[in-house]
């Protein structure tokens, strides 16, 4: 029987469904198989090496389905754990990072950038690196909003309290001048209408999603391994910690849809 090679992403919880969402509507023939480590999130407090053992233990147990690539759609994971992994394993590992700061210096027209996502992911200087890779000039603001990510996790990003906490978290940023503003943690989409408010107009966000899955399509073209299936893929998600949360946040990120298309949702232990 022949069985379609999945596309993994992974997570420390459910922020890298907004990269997995920008998958499917851009790649809507590639299945992908989805873990999200939410009994151990949120990973931006913890040290790179906690971080980088954490995200070898998911690789690790992604490969037992055979995956053509593998997303790590968390900022965190992707500044701790990026090199190590690609110097691992066979098949093509990106990361969100590079794609974000990519489309940041697209759209900035001012060159001052701004930056948040967790503590983790700002101290570890890799958007700065990234943004300065490409643009040397450009002025780099980062700031950690590590009150964000439990938000989301709790399934609360559209909840009245959720205003005061962004805005709150917002405060230094808010002060310095940018014409964009990466969203450095796959978590902060959920948040973006809040965020967008608070920022105010003449402040573009930026995920990185959009980039992360045009870089997804461009390797599988070349590699010739884009999915020619006409069947509508069958997605299959992980995650450690509460199924039913985690469910109930990914049908309402995703769409009632995804509910339809036999999705399997389990809880797994590493
Ligand atoms: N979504 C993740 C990121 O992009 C991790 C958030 C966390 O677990 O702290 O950094």
């Amino acid at each position: 029987m022949f069985v379609q090679q999945a596309i993994a992403i992974l997570d420390s919880g459910v922020g890298g469904l907004t990269v997995a969402k920008e998958v499917m509507r851009q790649l809507p023939r590639e299945k992908i198989i989805y873990f999200g480590d939410t009994a151990r999130a949120p990973y931006g407090p913890r040290t790179p090496e906690e971080v980088r053992l954490f995200t070898e233990q998911i690789v690790d147990y992604l490969l037992q389905y055979n995956p053509k690539m593998i997303v790590i759609a968390c900022n965190t994971a992707t500044a701790a754990a990026l090199d190590y992994i690609s110097a691992k394993v066979s098949v093509p590992v990106i990361g969100v990072i590079h794609p974000g700061a990519r489309a940041a210096i697209s759209a900035t027209k001012t060159g001052h950038v701004g930056v948040i996502g967790t503590v983790g992911t700002i101290k570890s200087g890799a958007y700065t690196a990234a943004l300065k890779q490409l643009s040397p000039f450009v002025e780099v603001e980062s700031q950690a909003c590590p009150e964000l990510v439990p938000l989301v996790e709790h399934g609360l990003f559209r909840s009245p309290e959720s205003f005061d906490v962004v805005r709150d978290s917002l405060d230094g940023i808010k002060q310095t001048t940018m014409d964009c503003l990466i969203l450095g943690c796959t978590h902060y989409p959920f948040l973006m209408d809040t965020i967008q408010q608070v920022m105010g107009p003449g402040v573009k966000l930026i995920s990185s999603a959009d980039e992360t899955a045009r870089e997804i399509s461009t390797i599988l073209y070349d590699k010739g391994k884009l999915s020619n299936g006409e069947e509508t893929p069958v997605h299959q998600f992980f995650c450690t910690g509460d199924a039913e949360m985690f469910q109930s946040i990914a049908t309402e990120w995703l769409g009632e849809q995804i509910k339809r298309t036999a999705v399997v949702w389990q809880i797994t232990k590493l």
